[in-house]
């Protein structure tokens, strides 16, 4: 309809967004047929069934096991090949991709395949059709700091490919001040850094308040709890941090798209995007992230093209190339 090819035809940034959160479950069947892998599920309705999550965990639970069909470089080049050619269909321009080198290397798969297969990906993707494509390496909170600065110190031959860090999986009892001195010695070599603060977690104002005041994040995803504490919605927007919100995938962790969060954050002047997360989890690309949000929050077109100027200002561009888009 006419909102959909509106939200489809403006211009856009990705900015948070799970490259391995976009196995979908067709290129599963390839990817393990190609790599001698039994899968427990025989037919694409099976794989979807078990795509049902009521919690952050469950999720987890679902998404880690999937990534064993992922084992040569080709493999994670054709997962971020599909990726980007939908984004593309999906009006995005720039996009800057989380990956989780721990949940690979941790199974014996070499970084640099990972990294390689990625980096191939953007490159072919942006000859192809024109989207940039950055790499933003994400730590897994629930393994110790050690194999964080571990991964970090694998990454620094790659500093070219991989613009940021961040930090996901699972936040509980793994708060940002556990990753104090590997984020510190990110930024050292050059890496912008962001990390998640999921929503409704335990301790959520805290692990927000650690980021944005103790590591000095400049981004932070999800997080939109912080509209339960003025002073730190005061802190992020003097810093002008941006927010990555992903509307679909609350629906799923949650029971709600946190619209009103996401609403209130915007009018008040933060730097709010909208996002997909793991899009072949939680059913919905950007573009459709975008239109469950207008329709739930009857957001006018105005308010729509405020959010996709955002994914841009908080993208980490530079101010040359950010020029051409707003
Ligand atoms: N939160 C934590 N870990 C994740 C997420 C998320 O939104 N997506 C993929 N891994
Ligand atoms: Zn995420």
């Amino acid at each position: 309809n006419d909102l959909a090819a509106f939200v489809r035809g403006l211009p856009k940034a990705e900015l948070h967004l799970h490259l391995e959160g976009t196995l979908e479950p067709e290129l599963k069947f390839r990817l393990a047929a190609r790599n001698g892998i039994e899968l427990a599920e025989t037919t694409v309705e099976q794989v979807r069934q078990t795509y049902d999550f009521h919690d952050l965990t469950s999720f987890l639970q679902v998404y880690y096991p999937a990534m064993r069909v992922l084992r040569h470089a080709p493999d994670f080049h054709d997962l971020a090949y599909d990726y980007l050619t939908r984004a593309h269909a999906n009006g995005v321009r720039h996009v800057e991709m989380f990956f989780d080198p721990q949940a690979h290397t941790s199974r014996g798969v070499p970084f640099d395949t990972v990294v390689s297969g990625y980096r191939s990906a953007i490159v072919r993707a942006r000859r192809e059709f024109g989207i940039s494509a950055e790499l933003i390496l994400c730590f897994l909170r629930d393994h110790s700091a050690e194999f964080a600065m571990a991964t970090l110190m694998e990454a620094l031959p790659y500093r070219d490919w991989i613009i940021g860090v961040g930090l996901d999986s699972d936040e509980r009892g793994n708060p940002p001040s556990k990753f104090a001195a590997v984020f510190e010695r990110a930024r050292g070599a050059g890496f912008l850094l962001t990390m998640h603060c999921d929503i409704d977690q335990q301790d959520s104002i805290e692990h927000i308040r650690q980021a944005l005041e103790e590591i000095g994040v400049d981004r932070i995803d999800h997080g939109t709890n912080i509209v339960e504490d003025e002073r730190l919605v005061a802190v992020a927007k003097e810093k002008g941090i941006g927010f990555t919100t992903c509307p679909v995938s609350n629906s799923f962790v949650t029971d709600q798209m946190k619209s009103t969060e996401i609403l209130d954050l915007l009018d008040r002047g933060l730097t709010v995007t909208v996002n997909s997360d793991d899009p072949a989890y939680f059913g919905a690309y950007v573009g459709e992230n975008y239109l469950r949000l207008a329709e739930h929050a009857h957001l006018d077109r105005a308010r729509l093209i405020a959010l996709a100027e955002n994914s841009f200002r908080a993208s980490w561009l530079t101010p040359a190339r950010l020029d051409g888009y707003l």
